[in-house]
């Protein structure tokens, strides 16, 4: 909807529906120009409503006809519904509507869209009004019947949700399929595709001993990239019923790959729709982190199913009631399908890294939200990290609080309330509380639900006091939260704190409070709710050193006020390994912020080199875990740290400490290399993906120091690897190494992949990205982006391929986008408005990258301002990229204060 102004729905105006859909009878002739649809609508009234006109949702439509119970009635539209002020009488009636509406057209990839050679729909949030009119909300639930009709040799396949019910030839040429899903669902939930697709399909028996079929669609030629995909659909299928009792309830379940999708993938019953690059993968042509991509996403779009569809959502404010909780349910999946404890560890850390990277800034930006929304002008910019993966800590917090057993019975309880109901967060949160009625979540519950109302990232701090003579230790723990845009004082939260103690040795102490008969485990969780609270510990022998957060047990800040040399114990001795990395980090991190305002020289000193190498030798630890720890903190989050970000700066000092680790540790890694060097088959394991990971960090750094010294030996073997490979992980990583340091074998390589790859779409985005990811050098990468908007296999309107070279330029490359001269945000701000005209959901994405603009140092600050009024001045935006710079430029978007 184009409008000038922002106009706010706010989550208190809820009202529930005065009419409700029981089913829905659809009928499409598909043509890309033309589609018409038909719809039978039997709709029923609420006996409790006070009499008032049906309002039904449509956008972008031809209306053809309406009748009701088989009659002309008169309607109007008005703010872009159609208004039926007298339906007829009685409890329900039938509404007969017939519209069009033009599918080619359809650049905003929301509705009936067609992409490649076919019809695709995407319905969330609010897209099925666009395909007809409807009461077009989450809590209006509806059994459908579909028939599509089109052209047999163009779409062989014909697909909706549920079952196939019906099938046939018609006259010209076209054929049909009738589909009927017994489950009512929200409109949100529709899906319809009809295109010359292929599929890989598998028949499984579930517990029940039922029978289903399950089925993954792509395009002809590409059935040799879906195996991945359909074992991790049967590996969720048996997770969810072995984890949750949650069996699958659909005798057929099917996925649809298509190229042009606005976000990862959709959840329509029965019927998912992916973006392609959640499905395909091969080792030739996806990394290793691309086939974890698959198995997550997969398994959340299919773990929906209980968590979304079975359980909706009453209005979108309730969003994070469906994500949070199926993204921490993808999450313990993907733990449980990485093995042993290490692996846990690294999925954990992956996991927090991201939280940190998206969802911390947003937290304190000028977007901050709860996890529950008070208000939107577009749904669409609501599905955010704060929305999904704080949505999801806050569901872990929970587990954390019940215990695992005691959060499996919880969901139970939801289940057995709220099967079949569209509902709150509110309500989830009182089913895991009513089933744990002792639990630590129950006794406080009104105040840990503040997680869902206030937005802010807590900032804890942790001071530690020994007492020698008593022998023992007193943990201080306080918390506050900087005010969020509309929310200047916050109460406090419910902090879960895992936590333990080591003896200065490294070992683990049992732990004992006072009160206490006797010391417990060496691991427990603390609940912090007040503002300040202390916990003493008796019987401890000498001053210990606290390890607290393990597994990062919440989405809060922690100074945890340690020295470096408490530090260098827990990294060297912490059981967790969550902390251990972290301790690993946080020596980085206070050496990358001291340089980067200026403090202290970008010299690193010996104790974090020799602690480093002790990382890399170890003989204890994984390569996935080692080149984590080896990874210093990413730009962003170093910016994050400071008040005052100049991203020249912090890129200059972060390069710095690169290459000192590269030079200082050169003999490190090459060992480690050669260590490294397998000829084991490819498999996308945590395992063999960790040791991938290491050697191309090994082979990055090595490069890195060749460059310095002039040594030929090492780009050359880059290079060689480069074109031996027989997995994209090496390949990719060895040509990223040359394109960080060796220019002059860069440029045949990547003209070399290029032929090699020119008609695989996926491994061209790698290749577009690598480049607008290389580091700065006086302009050229900024320059080279600018030229690849031009080259003949780029295009803005898949959006992939947009992402691959404009988010990897604005977000993943700050010292080339933050230019002096300010020519990067020119750049973005004529993007922004270029993909606005087309597809305003991407655009709005786009236009988020310069949130933390406030904190940017001049001349940068100013100039990013401009950019932001430039297109804040464009008198036609959407209203998604209106919300997104209006909050941007609002006076009250009050920043958090930086950590010290
Ligand atoms: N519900 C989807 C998921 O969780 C994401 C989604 C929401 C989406 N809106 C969308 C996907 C629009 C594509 C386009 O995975
Ligand atoms: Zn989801």
């Amino acid at each position: 909807m184009r409008e000038g102004t922002v106009t706010l729905v706010r989550r208190e105006d809820y009202l529930a529906p005065a009419f409700r859909i029981r089913s829905v009878d659809l009928c499409f002739d598909l043509e890309p120009a033309k589609t018409l649809v038909s719809s039978k609508l039997l709709i029923e009234r609420d006996a409790q409503a006070a009499p008032q006109p049906l309002r039904l949702h449509g956008e972008g439509l031809t209306l053809l006809r309406v009748l009701a119970n088989g009659e002309s009635v008169s309607f109007r539209h008005e703010d872009g519904m159609l208004v039926i002020d007298h339906p007829p009488e009685g409890e329900s009636f039938l509404l007969e509507i017939r519209n069009s509406c033009c599918p080619e057209k359809n650049t905003e990839l929301s509705g009936l869209y067609t992409s490649g050679n076919g019809f695709f729909t995407q319905c969330e949030a609010e897209g099925f009004r666009r395909i007809t009119y409807f009461l077009d909300r989450p809590d209006v639930m509806a059994v459908y019947t579909v028939t599509l009709r089109a052209d047999k040799a163009k779409y062989p396949v014909l697909l909706s949700n549920g079952n196939l019910v019906e099938q046939g030839e018609l006259a010209a040429g076209r054929h049909y399929a009738k589909w009927h899903d017994p489950f009512p669902k929200p409109s949100y939930l529709f899906a319809l595709v009809a295109a010359d697709l292929v599929a890989r399909e598998q028949k499984i028996r579930t517990r029940s001993g039922r029978e289903h079929l399950l089925q993954v669609f792509v395009r002809r030629g590409d059935l040799d990239k879906t195996e991945h995909a359909m074992n991790s659909l049967i590996a969720s299928v048996v997770w969810d019923e072995a984890r949750f009792g949650l069996p699958l309830d659909l005798e057929r379940f099917m996925i649809v790959a298509v190229e042009d999708f606005n976000m990862g993938a959709m959840e329509n019953k029965g019927l998912n729709i992916f973006n392609t690059k959640f499905v395909l993968a091969s080792p030739a042509t996806a990394t290793d982190i691309d086939f974890f991509g698959v198995e997550s996403v997969v398994a959340h779009e299919y773990f929906h199913n209980w968590t979304g569809n079975r359980i909706t959502c009453r209005d979108w404010f309730q969003l994070s009631l469906k994500e949070g909780l199926t993204v921490y349910r993808d999450q313990e999946f993907s733990m449980d399908m990485s093995g042993g404890a290490s692996a846990r560890a690294v999925r954990r850390i992956e996991d927090v890294r991201q939280l940190r990277a998206a969802q911390f800034p947003e937290d304190a930006g000028p977007m901050a939200h709860p996890v529950r929304p008070d208000s939107y002008a577009e749904i669409n910019n609501f599905y955010t990290a704060t929305v999904y993966d704080k949505g999801a800590e806050v569901v872990r917090m929970m587990a954390t609080l019940v215990g695992r057993e005691g959060f499996r019975q919880g969901m139970s309880l939801y289940f057995a309330r709220h099967d079949g109901q569209a509902v709150t967060c509110d309500d989830f949160a009182q089913a895991i509380a009513d089933a744990n009625p002792d639990s630590a979540l129950s006794v406080r519950l009104d105040a840990f639900k503040r997680w869902y109302a206030q937005a802010g990232t807590p900032a804890v701090t942790a001071r530690g006091s020994y007492d020698a003579e008593g022998r023992r230790y007193t943990l201080t723990l306080q918390q506050r939260c900087a005010p969020s845009p509309g929310q200047p004082v916050k109460q406090p939260f419910v902090i879960p704190v895992a936590m333990g103690l080591l003896a200065g040795d490294g070992t683990s102490l049992a732990l004992q409070l006072e009160g206490e008969d006797n010391p417990g485990a060496t691991s427990r969780v603390l609940v912090l709710e007040q503002p300040q609270q202390s916990w003493v510990f008796v019987n401890v022998d000498a001053a210990p050193v606290p390890s607290l957060l393990r597994g990062f047990s919440a989405p809060v800040t922690l100074d945890d006020g340690l020295t470096d040399a408490e530090r260098l114990v827990l990294l060297a001795h912490d059981s967790d390994a969550f902390n251990r990395w972290e301790s690993g980090q946080k020596l980085a991190l206070s050496r990358l912020c001291a340089a980067a305002s200026g403090q202290a020289p970008a010299q690193l000193d010996d104790a974090f080199v020799e602690a480093m190498r002790a990382v890399l030798h170890h003989p204890g630890l994984d390569a996935s875990f080692k080149e984590l720890v080896l990874q210093l903190p990413s730009e962003g989050y170093v910016a994050e740290q400071l008040a005052v970000v100049d991203p020249q700066q912090v890129h200059a000092v972060r390069e710095s400490m690169r290459r000192q680790l590269a030079e200082r540790l050169h003999a490190d890694w090459a060992a480690i290399y050669e260590q490294l060097a397998t000829h084991e088959a490819y498999e996308p394991s945590v395992a063999q993906a960790g040791r991938r990971a290491l050697a191309n960090l090994a082979l990055s750094m090595l490069c890195l120091h060749a460059q310095r010294s002039g040594d030929p030996v090492w780009p050359g073997r880059a290079y060689q690897r480069f074109k031996d490979a027989t997995n994209m992980t090496e390949r990719l990583g060895a040509l990223s190494a040359l394109v960080e340091s060796h220019a002059e074998l860069a440029e045949p390589a990547l003209a070399k992949f290029h032929a090699l790859f020119r008609n695989d779409a996926l491994v061209l985005d790698k290749w577009f990205a690598l480049q607008a990811r290389a580091p700065e050098q006086e302009g050229r990468v900024f320059a080279r982006v600018k030229a690849l908007m031009k080259h003949p296999d780029f295009s803005l309107r898949n959006p992939n391929r947009a992402r691959s070279l404009l988010f990897s330029l604005t977000m993943f490359n700050p010292a080339a986008f933050h230019r002096a001269d300010a020519a990067g945000y020119v750049f973005w701000a004529e993007r922004v408005m270029e993909i606005d005209a087309m597809n305003p959901q991407l655009a709005a994405r786009l236009a988020r990258v310069m949130d933390r603009w406030r904190k940017l140092a001049e001349p940068y600050r100013g100039a990013a301002r401009e950019a932001i009024a430039r297109v804040a001045a464009k008198p036609d935006l959407s209203s998604d990229v209106r919300e997104i710079v209006t909050r941007a430029l609002a006076d009250d978007a009050v920043e958090a204060a930086a950590a010290p």
